[in-house]
């Protein structure tokens, strides 16, 4: 007999643990099925996926390529130790190398495991022990990578692994330096230094930064950030970790997002949009003289599933799909509507503070005061306005991740433009809704708080 949907829900609360959730207040939504941009949930109900799950599913669900590519792979051979060598493995590891400019791959299942493993491996590479990472940035929930994240959620199981060294970020909205960005001195990178000088330059390993910070608020640093802190990493000999698991592999339109500011890190880690998140992998990228390294010295690392041959054939398929489909093309052009039509909220909301984008990596920063610039809920926290217009999206069938006070639009990067202009709309109706809460006589009577 089939289950009912409210069947398949309880079942998975009382035999499962969901993630960052008290249990009893998990509420899960049945997805049943999915194509392109859309899923369906067990009542058949049809949602916009504006957040591309985990903002990681690239591709769209159910994308005919990559299956396909799995299929192929599932028939001819499931599963290979680490020891040995594949097919996959390797056509993987050279395209890696290609798009990144890098050497040599570690594969690894996630994006948490990537960052554990590329911090040991620094440490390896350089003999040093600190890492140096930022307060606005999540690396993953394993215990090293999660300490190594600022994030609020390393809070509960602090104090975490030692080591780790944190630095603030490059929020030019809420300059942590009181400047702006127009006449700043990039004291976002001076300050760094001055905190290796207390640290101790042959103290620190690598500096670990999210290409473009993600869930901690999608901060696009200025031009010339990255340029600095590349020159900072040089000058002391310190090794740059890009953590790209949300922000590369098409994200913003390119194969890394750090690609947009002319840099190349020492190590970049991925996952996520590496197989838009049809089978399970993560990638630790090393350069040319850390692969060197390893080729007399031991790689003090390993796991049962690394190179696994399904995932890196889903992989393959996925990125193969990228170039055939020509997805970054629509990424720039969906990407230009995006941007248009978030300016055009910023300056038509009472509500919207900032808008931050890249390519279709974008977020909606809410405020309850332009001027004051006061947050809409408070860092780490909610507020009955954001529980306001995330009922308003889950009424509606958009799914899109919002967190403290900011809503995040993410569509999958094959998405059209009546798809986006679709679930914009519902956005929009949904600030609509925070400017009449945040002052009802104004919107009222027209008289315009909204522009
Ligand atoms: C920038 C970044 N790094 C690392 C991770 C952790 O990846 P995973 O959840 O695959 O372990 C995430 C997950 O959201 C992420 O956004």
């Amino acid at each position: 007999m089939q289950r009912t949907s409210l069947e398949i829900i309880q079942e998975n609360r009382d035999y499962t643990l969901f993630s960052w959730s008290v249990q009893g207040s998990a509420n899960p939504i049945h997805l049943k099925k999915g194509q392109g941009v859309w899923f369906w949930d067990g009542e058949d109900n049809r949602w916009l996926d504006f957040s591309s799950q985990l903002i990681n599913l690239n591709a769209g669900h159910q994308h005919p390529k990559i299956i396909e590519a799995i299929k192929k792979q599932v028939d001819e051979l499931c599963f290979a130790g680490p020891s040995f060598a594949t097919e996959p493995r390797g056509v993987l590891g050279k395209k890696l190398a290609e798009v990144t400019g890098l050497a040599k791959t570690f594969y690894t299942l996630g994006g948490s495991e990537a960052n554990e493993n590329a911090m040991k491996i620094a440490r390896l590479f350089t003999g040093r022990d600190k890492i140096i990472t930022r307060y606005r940035s999540y690396h993953g929930a394993t215990m090293g990578s999660m300490t190594a994240s600022g994030d609020p959620r390393r809070w509960p199981v602090g104090p975490g692994v030692p080591g780790i060294v944190r630095v603030f970020d490059p929020y030019c909205y809420r300059c942590p330096f009181g400047q702006k960005v127009e006449t700043c001195h990039r004291e976002c990178v001076s300050h760094i230094e001055e905190i290796i000088q207390m640290e101790g330059p042959s103290t620190i390993a690598a500096i670990l930064v999210e290409g473009i910070t993600g869930s901690n608020g999608l901060l696009v640093p200025p031009d010339d950030y990255y340029p600095k802190l590349r020159a900072l990493c040089d000058k002391y000999r310190i090794l740059l970790i890009d953590d790209e698991v949300m922000s590369g592999f098409g994200r913003t339109g390119k194969w890394l997002a750090t690609q947009h500011y002319g840099i190349t890190p020492d190590i970049v880690t991925c996952a996520k949009g590496l197989t838009s998140g049809y089978m399970p992998l993560g990638a630790v990228i090393v350069s040319d003289a850390i692969a060197r390294y390893f080729e007399t010295n031991m790689l003090w690392g390993g796991l049962t599933y690394s190179g696994h041959p399904v995932s890196c054939a889903a992989a393959i398929g996925n990125l193969n799909m990228y170039e055939e489909d020509h997805v970054f093309d629509n990424v720039d052009k969906q990407g230009a509507y995006l941007a248009s039509r978030l300016e055009e909220m910023k300056r038509n909301h009472a509500c919207v503070g900032d808008v931050r984008y890249k390519g279709l990596f974008s977020v909606i920063e809410l405020v309850k005061d332009k001027a004051t610039r006061e947050p809409l809920a408070p860092y780490n926290g909610s507020s009955p306005e954001m529980a306001a217009l995330a009922t308003h999206l889950k009424k509606n069938h958009v799914y899109a991740f919002s967190r403290f006070n900011m809503l995040w639009v993410c569509p999958p990067l094959i998405v059209t433009e009546d798809e986006m202009r679709y679930g914009l709309d519902i956005v929009e109706a949904g600030l609509d809704l925070v400017d009449q809460a945040l002052a009802p006589e104004l919107t009222a009577s027209g008289t315009g708080v909204r522009k």
